[in-house]
């Protein structure tokens, strides 16, 4: 029923050119694939050319990796979600751990995104989850709710089923420490719980929820066949086509 959903995080990393290799090597390996919906999250200066190349790739879209809420102004350094639609821009992350720990993002100012997000067609992937203190003080649900909550204030259910959850917990990204499938599978749960509150039942059976953190293709078939996982955010094994492929075919349909 949900369609796997697959996003390559680039961070800030490779540069415009690699990008177009990088979908040169990709197109490659998924020649006999038409398993899961793609995306690929690049820098903002990779946006234009990969578009391009995007457009033509039925199956895979375009995603970018923040935004800023208000629609123009003095806002030096940012940039709006009329700008990415400029490149046919689908998808844009918001409220990633590393936006939150080092450039201080709270709920508030993520819900403000997601709000404007949605207000120019662009589909929010919400990421939310737990620092390695707050899942060891057993805390993992009280923070999954509060940001869930806060972030998602004042939406309807239409745009809750054009949003995408992505489950991260923090110690698990890049640290090569995965959250195993049971773990990730009991988070993915709570948040439909939670959703399902906020919301009703019926969209939240409907939202795809994704989990990130130190996802591998040697990890990533066992994550995405757990009932509530519905894709990966990958960031590291996402740098490599081969990898990449590799986590894309896992997701495929049985
Ligand atoms: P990772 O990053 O796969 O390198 O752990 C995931 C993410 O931050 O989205």
């Amino acid at each position: 029923m949900r369609k796997k959903i697959i996003a390559a995080n680039w961070k800030m990393n490779m540069t415009s050119g690699e990008g177009v290799s990088f979908m040169e090597d990709l197109k490659l390996e998924l020649k006999n694939f038409d398993g899961a919906e793609i995306v690929i999250i690049p820098s903002f200066t990779a946006l234009p050319r990969l578009s391009e190349i995007i457009s033509e790739l039925p199956g895979i879209t375009l995603g970018a990796q923040n935004m800023w809420h208000e629609p123009s102004g003095a806002f030096t350094g940012e940039v709006s979600a009329g700008m990415l639609r400029e490149f046919f821009t689908r998808y844009v992350v918001l409220g990633h751990s590393e936006r939150r720990i080092i450039f201080g993002e709270t709920d508030e100012l993520v819900n403000k995104k997601v709000k404007a997000a949605h207000a120019a067609s662009l589909r929010p992937i919400l990421c939310v989850g737990e620092t390695l203190e707050e899942r060891d003080a057993d805390r993992h649900h009280e923070v999954l709710a509060k940001q869930l909550k806060g972030s998602l204030a004042g939406l309807d259910a239409e745009q809750m089923l054009d949003t995408v959850i992505a489950y991260e917990p923090v110690w698990a990204i890049g640290t090569g420490r995965t959250a195993t499938p049971e773990q990730a599978q009991e988070a993915h749960a709570f948040i439909r719980k939670t959703l399902a509150e906020i919301f009703d039942p019926a969209t939240a059976a409907k939202v795809r929820i994704q989990y990130g953190g130190s996802v591998k293709p040697d990890n990533a078939k066992e994550l995405l066949h757990q009932p509530d996982i519905d894709g990966a955010l990958v960031g590291g094994a996402s740098l490599d086509p081969r990898s990449f492929a590799k986590i894309v075919q896992a997701a495929a349909r049985k």
